[in-house]
């Protein structure tokens, strides 16, 4: 089985380039079937998620051309099925844009349930209230969501709660809908802006993306473009808290600082030195973590994809910090493994109270999902002695090449598959 060994101790010093956004580049993706001519996507990170989108995209007749590792050039000429139910997709959340995006260019879909992470129930009601609300029939039959519409018509849409996934899906729907469409209480994070920049690219004619009113004017066809997919805010933001917990020194580059502010904000509350330039942050962690207390909100708040990494700060900080969880109802999983580490922290219900520890200690230990995986690899990089982590698949969804860069900051780190390999990592660093 795959696993990381990871000895800690080791500060990060150094410099570290951020991918293309995960969460950005699963919506393009499935943005880019609206149009039958070529689009062009740069800053694709090679990841387990986006490689998922991009088979299913092929399984219903789509043409994929990978450029190089992160230029990839689709053109749905050549769609045979709008039915997609590949093994592969149902582990993914994301498979829920193939609906948006084939409802709102051929007025029917048929997509697999959606997966993903396990962090709470994970609805999709606001989804499908948007594609009915646009005049679409939704039905769920054989573990597969079904959208149909004879026509689309714009429409003034509230969504109940504040979605990423329902705002982007209905988004799409609503972009070749006859007349406007209006979504209110959309999400406001990066990626949405980045979906609509990509589909007004393609002629879209969407207005006020990263607010909370979301405008959009049906045009009868999108056409090919070429386009940059913006970093990832969340991979910026773990190696930010990387820095933090082995009392580091790390420059994250290719970042847009505007999107890390609620991140630079808490690491400075914590006691870390956070310069920002045009499009790099550095986290400088000279002096003893403090405490804080933080909740988890849509953006601009503090991402709950980065709660995990910032309770296993606080787990190190001194004093007593709470960390409340307001977007998802089981996102504390993982704190059961930091516990074997050392960890200080009870969990009541959506908060967890963490009294700072001065130490982790390596231990074997599990990721319970992508986000809460990588926290632990953090974690591990600080303790005392050696630990492995297990179900590293998850993390692999959303970090590309995470052993390697954080091995280039200095870490002691290794992907290994067998007891052997394990015994020749721990005889190399001694
Ligand atoms: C997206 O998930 C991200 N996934 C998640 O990233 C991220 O944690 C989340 O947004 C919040 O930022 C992708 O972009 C693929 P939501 P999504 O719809 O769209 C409730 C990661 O680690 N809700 O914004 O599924 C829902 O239960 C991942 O990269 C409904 O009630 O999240 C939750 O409480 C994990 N009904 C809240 O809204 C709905 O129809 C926010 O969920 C939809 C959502």
């Amino acid at each position: 089985m795959e696993q990381y060994a990871i000895r800690g101790g080791n500060p990060l010093v150094g410099e570290v380039e951020i991918g293309g956004a995960k969460n950005a580049a699963l919506g393009i993706l499935a943005a880019a079937v609206m149009t039958e001519e070529t689009v062009t996507i740069e800053n694709v990170p090679d990841l387990r998620d986006t490689a998922a989108m991009l088979q299913a995209m092929e399984s219903i007749g789509i043409r994929v051309e990978r450029i190089d590792r992160h230029t990839v050039k689709i053109t749905a000429k050549s769609i045979q099925d709008l039915v997609i139910e590949e093994d592969s997709i149902k582990k993914i959340r994301a498979s829920y844009y193939f609906l948006g995006a084939l409802l709102g260019k051929y007025r029917r879909a048929e997509v697999a349930l959606p997966g993903g992470c396990n962090i709470g129930l994970r609805p999709i009601d606001q989804h499908i209230k948007g594609f009915r609300a646009l005049g679409a029939e939704v039905k769920i039959e054989r573990g597969l969501v079904i959208a149909r519409a004879q026509q689309l018509k714009g429409t003034h849409i509230y969504l109940d709660v504040v979605s990423v996934g329902a705002t982007i899906n209905v988004m799409m729907a609503a972009v070749m809908a006859e007349g406007q469409t209006i979504i209110e209480n959309a999400a406001k994070e990066p990626h949405i802006v980045d979906v609509a920049n990509f589909l007004n690219s393609m002629g879209a004619n969407i207005k006020g993306a990263g607010t909370d009113v979301i405008r959009i004017k049906g045009v009868s066809g999108l056409h090919g473009t070429e386009y940059a997919i913006i970093p990832d805010q969340i991979e910026a933001g773990t190696f930010m808290f990387a820095a933090a917990v082995t009392k580091g020194d790390v420059t994250v580059k290719n970042v847009i600082p505007k999107h890390l502010e609620s991140i630079s904000a808490k690491l400075m509350e914590i006691g870390c030195e956070v310069e920002e330039s045009d499009d790099a942050v550095r986290v400088v962690a000279a002096k003893p973590l403090t405490h804080t207390h933080v909740k988890t909100l849509p953006y601009p708040g503090f991402p709950t994809d980065m709660q995990p990494q910032i309770t296993v700060a606080l787990g190190l900080s001194k004093g007593t910090s709470i960390v409340t969880e307001s977007i998802f109802e089981n996102r504390f999983k993982y704190v059961d493994e930091l516990t074997r580490m050392g960890a200080n922290i009870k969990v009541e219900g959506n908060t967890a109270i963490i009294d700072g520890v001065s130490q982790y200690t390596g231990a074997s230990i599990t990721a319970p999902d992508l986000r809460a995986g990588a926290a632990l690899v953090t974690a591990a990089l600080a303790a005392e002695g050696i630990s492995t982590i297990d179900d590293i698949k998850f993390i692999e969804r959303g970090y590309e090449d995470f052993p390697q860069k954080l091995q280039s900051l200095g870490a002691q780190i290794e992907k290994v598959s067998t007891e052997r390999e394990l015994q020749k990592f721990k005889l190399k660093i001694g």
